[in-house]
């Protein structure tokens, strides 16, 4: 058998796929393990597609259909407070490939990327494929999570580091940056000129506080790389759509490189997504004020099982503390699927610094969340 690259040998193996595979194939089993919303898409733009699908059997520009970059460009300018010129904007397969080729096109092999921990697994990944290496800064519950600036002057090397990730609200603690900590971490990437890649893939999903883009800070047009998406905001992950607005320099870049990675994300996904741009905001509003109802009684719930879990601002995940039941979070989170059938993501999977916790997506109807938390209550009562 021919072998595959050792880069690619070394890359782990989600447990995410693991336990989506389980929850599918058993019925019996609860799943908050996944971080995709229960929802469907806003009806109006499932009805486009019948409309535009013809007009979407072409390739689309590489940087993306100049209306949507152009519809973009006024939601980051009017939302954001971004300064989004359209033609530093690139529509791309999911956010996720946003994250991924900006990565790709600003770093060097052996440069350092500052990444919080724990923090959405696919970023150390993505800098280890590019021969990059992340450098952590440790995310403590006693902050909410929340990141502390002074780890991350610590954490630069004049030499070595070229970007700092943050993201907010985040996955998987639910944390939503203050404007006071964006400041700080601006600070940094200019006196030290790095880029910050800013995800901000769960921006519509705030319940407390107001989602505040680092690229709305004044003087950082030539810092800041903001990268957006259509599947949490508008319930569209199947049609794999996000894109980022980037300093000219990397704009230009990342087109280039496209041409030969993706080409450009699909045109009818494209089409959808400038629909969903025009959508009342009354399909967004109710979908996350389900999930706040949610929040509420999750965090709730957990905290009267014993599992200390703070209130998150954002996203849609309660990332609760397992440390006094002496078990590895992967150890909790399979014996609780086999046992109790219920899935949860072990919280080591998003760093080190995420042992210790669980992850619990309310992402899902709250009858299932209901019955789930009476199974785990079950559960932890027979561990102790
Ligand atoms: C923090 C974060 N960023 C990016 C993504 C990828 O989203 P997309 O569907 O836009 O590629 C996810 C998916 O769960 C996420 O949690």
């Amino acid at each position: 058998m021919v072998h595959i690259s050792e880069r690619e040998a070394q890359l782990p193996d989600a447990v995410i796929g693991k336990l989506l595979k389980i929850a599918v194939e058993d019925k019996d089993v609860l799943s908050l393990g996944v971080g995709e919303p229960d929802f469907i898409t806003p009806k109006p733009i499932l009805d486009y597609a019948s409309r535009v699908i013809k007009k979407s059997t072409h390739y689309a520009p590489i940087q993306g259909i100049k209306e949507l970059r152009e519809a973009i460009s006024k939601k980051l300018r009017r939302e954001n407070g971004i300064n989004a010129d359209p033609d530093n904007i690139i529509v791309t397969v999911g956010s996720q490939e946003a994250m991924f080729s900006s990565l790709m096109c600003s770093l060097d092999p052996g440069e350092e990327v500052i990444v919080p921990n724990p923090s959405y697994l696919a970023y150390t990944p993505a800098i280890e494929l590019l021969n990059a290496v992340p450098v952590y800064v440790k995310l403590e519950e006693k902050d909410d999570f929340e990141i502390n600036p002074e780890r991350i002057k610590e954490a630069v090397n004049k030499q070595k580091t070229k970007a700092i990730i943050i993201n907010t609200p985040a996955n998987p603690t639910g944390n939503v940056l203050q404007r006071k900590v964006l400041e700080e971490i601006a600070d940094i990437a200019v006196e030290n000129d790095i880029y910050i890649f800013s995800d901000e893939a769960y921006e519509k999903l705030v319940y407390d506080k107001k989602h505040v883009s680092i690229g709305s800070l004044n003087g950082m047009e030539d810092y800041i790389v903001t990268i957006q998406s259509f599947s949490k905001s508008y319930a569209m992950c199947g049609f794999r759509i996000g894109y980022l607005h980037a300093p000219e320099n990397l704009a230009k870049a990342v087109t280039k490189s496209l041409h030969y990675v993706t080409l450009t994300s699909g045109t009818l996904s494209q089409h959808l997504a400038l629909k969903a741009l025009s959508i009342n905001k009354s399909y967004i509003e109710k979908m996350r004020k389900e999930y706040n109802r949610r929040r509420l009684y999750i965090v709730k719930r957990l905290n009267e099982i014993g599992l200390t879990t703070r209130m998150p601002g954002g996203a849609f995940y309660a990332f609760a503390n397992i440390k006094h039941l002496n078990m590895k979070s992967f150890d909790f989170s399979s014996k609780l699927l086999k046992e109790a059938k219920v899935a949860v993501m072990p919280g080591s999977e998003f760093g080190n610094f995420g042992e210790g916790y669980i992850r619990c997506s309310y992402a899902t109807d709250i009858k299932k969340i209901e019955k789930a938390m009476d199974r785990m209550e079950k559960f932890v009562k027979k561990l102790k």
